[in-house]
């Protein structure tokens, strides 16, 4: 059987149209969008979750073209590029599901980048730029160091980079030697025509003087400029979230994105592995979690919700978080894992029965669409669930901090459940804020009280007696504001602001872009133009820890398409992490980007054009 599909957006619709070379009975199309959809004409929608959608069509003769029209079911939303087209679309024709093409491009379109150009003269090719360069004339060949272990992590990407090894047993004779005047981070380089001595804070600072050596190497053709590079971050919280939930990148997607995190100096990788759609860490204490949830689609606990196609998914296993955590450390960047809840739990709560109260008949729904995606405080069966999953996963990561989530609650959350008002009676619980707040910090005192900070989205300060409490590090993403707010109520802060930092935003309003709009687009200008301690409130500068990338699957359907809409902006996120206060602008910013062409297409990297 021969079937075709095409899809592209006119005006508030989105035009479908399936044919086959086979005669059709009762071919019912599935696809998932960014959003619950509606069916305009062409087909009668019979299943709905989230923006997945099972649409009956009629028989369609052999030879034919059938047209459907779809829409957003929120009349606030439209389609605004491909993106928001329908994803990992099928057809099923009796028991039997066939795969269509994907009916468009999936993903950013690609064009060369602008040509290098040379640097103003006394410019490095290094992003993060340095705090201090002082060149002092001439140039030194370099082209490898003498094996220390502090260099091992920079070699190991050097030579998984297919360049010639950073360390040679008869490289230059430079160990790191200890400055106690540098911060841990920080080191410095001092180039000179007999050769090169390095200074650091501690082994990360060794660490970074190396990827800057690997940098410079690579980018100057080995003629190192003589001078003195004195260089340390702004922040010691420079990190990249990846949602592995929506999607489910490959553990080889996972260790390139830490290597291109290597490269830039960030230092901080949030796993997002679960949410409403899947949960994807395999652990003993219910194995049935990732075993129910972590492939999607036909025949399976979840149906294909964002994007999957007939079945897709996958999970990690203690082996895979090994792999990625001894990645990470060689690379100086530490793994920070987050349980989602108690909001985006659809998975969770479809997987473990108990964590929702069986008398409520509430009706409200999540932003994405779930009308079950919130696990109930008032059910005892959550008392053991959560508590059995926060100890495991904490005993896997060394990180010392678990974030556990909390963002995005539905409105309206458990307010048809007998049991929560049961609850607010006894706990003096006014409003569904302050059941959320009372929730989470019952979780973050379990944490505490194992040595384990906790971690959460920016809601998790709401609630009357101040919410998550703790010493709990919050991660603000709507914007600044809330974190601000959540700084001067004394909670440390990760800035992640969605308009600046959050790698799905499409980076153009072309239709014939990609990627979400819901906090408007984001060129790579934007990921520059802010301060993570906003100039009205230097206040906060002592609760800023540092700042963050976002990247959601929603709509990513191969790990590939979240490459360009990772690069360039990861080197304005770098910048934000790494230097002092505007320091780099976005021209020069652009203009030191296509000399880090060929180091990305080392990794096999592609980045958008900008
Ligand atoms: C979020 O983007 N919902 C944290």
């Amino acid at each position: 059987m021969n079937l075709s599909f095409s899809a592209r957006i006119e005006g508030a619709q989105i035009l479908c149209d399936i044919g086959s070379d086979t005669a059709l009975v009762g071919p019912v199309l599935c696809f998932s969008l960014i959003a619950a959809p509606r069916v305009v004409s062409g087909g009668v929608l019979q299943r709905r979750l989230a923006g997945y959608g099972e649409v009956a069509l009629p028989d369609i003769a052999a030879g034919q073209n059938h047209r459907l029209v779809l829409a957003y079911d929120n009349p606030d939303y439209s389609p605004k590029n491909r993106a928001w087209l329908p994803l990992g679309a099928y057809l099923r024709v009796g028991k039997t599901a066939h795969t269509l093409p994907a009916g468009f491009d999936l993903g950013v379109h690609l064009a060369p980048l602008p040509a290098a150009a040379p640097l103003p003269a006394q410019t490095l090719p290094l992003i993060p730029p340095p705090q201090d360069w002082q060149p002092s004339g001439g140039e030194w060949e370099f082209s490898a160091l003498r094996p220390d272990p502090a260099y091992d992590g920079a070699d190991a990407l050097a030579r998984r980079m297919g360049l010639a090894p950073l360390t040679q047993p008869d490289g230059q004779a430079a160990h790191p030697v200890i400055d106690p005047s540098l911060p841990s981070e920080g080191y410095r380089l001092t180039i000179s025509q007999s050769g090169l001595t390095i200074a650091v804070g501690g082994t990360a600072g060794a660490h970074y003087a190396a990827i800057t050596l690997l940098t410079l190497r690579s980018l100057m053709g080995g003629k190192l400029p003589c001078g003195t590079i004195t260089d340390a971050p702004r922040f010691g919280w420079r990190g990249q979230h990846l949602d592995c939930a929506r999607h489910f990148f490959s553990v080889d997607f996972i260790l390139r994105l830490l290597d291109v995190m290597a490269l830039l100096k960030l230092n901080r990788l949030h796993w997002h592995f679960a949410d409403d759609e899947a949960f994807r860490l395999e652990l003993n204490c219910y194995p049935d979690l990732a075993r129910k949830t972590s492939l999607r689609g036909e025949g399976q606990l979840m149906p294909a919700v964002f994007g999957g196609g007939i079945c897709s998914g996958g999970s990690y296993s203690r082996a895979d978080v090994a792999r990625i955590l001894a990645h990470a450390e060689a690379l100086h960047i530490q793994v920070l894992p987050e349980i989602e809840i108690p909001a985006h739990s659809h998975a969770l709560i479809k997987a473990i029965p108990g964590l929702r109260d069986p008398g409520d008949n509430g009706e409200e729904m999540s932003v994405q669409g779930y009308l079950d995606n919130i696990v109930n405080p008032a059910m005892p069966a959550t008392w053991d669930i959560l508590p059995a999953i926060m100890d495991e996963v904490a005993s896997l990561f060394p990180m010392p901090i678990v974030h556990l989530g909390c963002d995005e609650a539905p409105h309206g959350a458990w307010a048809g459940s007998p049991a929560v008002r049961a609850l607010m009676a006894r706990e003096g619980l006014g409003t569904w804020a302050d059941v959320q707040g009372w929730m989470m910090e019952k979780l973050a005192a379990h944490l505490a009280a194992r040595g384990i900070r906790a971690a959460a989205w920016e809601e998790a300060a709401k609630g009357k007696n101040g919410g998550i409490g703790h010493g709990a590090l919050l991660f603000s993403w709507t914007g600044q504001g809330p974190g601000v707010a959540a700084a001067r109520a004394g909670y440390d802060v990760v800035m992640c602001p969605a308009p600046h930092a959050y790698f799905d935003l499409a980076h153009s309003a072309d239709i014939d872009d990609w990627g979400a709009r819901w906090a408007g687009v984001l060129p790579l200008d934007n990921t520059l133009n802010w301060d993570p301690i906003p100039a009205d409130s230097p206040d906060i500068a002592p609760r800023v820890l540092g700042v963050q990338g976002c990247f959601w699957g929603e709509f990513t359907t191969a790990d590939s398409q979240a490459e360009p809409m990772i690069a360039p902006r990861i080197f304005g996120l770098a910048c934000k992490g790494w230097e002092q206060k505007g320091a780099t602008t976005p021209a020069q910013l652009r203009a030191v980007i296509p000399h880090y062409a060929p180091l990305f297409a080392a990794m096999n990297w592609a980045m958008a054009p900008f």
